[in-house]
């Protein structure tokens, strides 16, 4: 019974991680977003209708380049999680 309970607990803070994760990946794209991203353009660029990025993998694409562009030197997991929180935004890609 002891172990039974013991299996429930791991289980259940093994749910409670994963869903932070996410939560602070997001967190983590938008201070990213907020401190170099907003200089040049807002959301107004990507709400317009003749966007240019059509789905999440172009959207990572997108955001590399600029990345790239302003010499940021990010690491994949910094424009993943930019991209993360542009996506829940205003993209809302699957
Ligand atoms: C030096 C100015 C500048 C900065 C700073 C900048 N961008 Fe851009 N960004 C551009 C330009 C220019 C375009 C293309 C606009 C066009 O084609 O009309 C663009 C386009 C985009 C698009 C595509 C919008 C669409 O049409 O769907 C995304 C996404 C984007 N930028 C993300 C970012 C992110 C993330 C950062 C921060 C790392 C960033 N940008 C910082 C200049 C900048």
């Amino acid at each position: 019974m002891k172990r039974y309970m013991i299996a429930l607990i791991t289980i259940g803070m093994g749910i409670t991680a994963a869903n932070a994760a996410d939560e602070s990946t997001i967190a983590a794209g938008k201070a990213l977003n907020d401190k170099h991203c907003v200089a040049c353009h807002g959301p107004e660029l990507y709400t317009r209708k003749n966007r240019m990025v059509n789905s999440k993998p172009s959207l990572f694409t997108q955001v590399q380049r600029c990345e790239t562009n302003l010499k940021l030197q990010w690491f994949d997991e910094e424009s993943q999680s930019v991209t993360e929180y542009l996506n829940k935004e205003w993209y809302h890609f699957k």
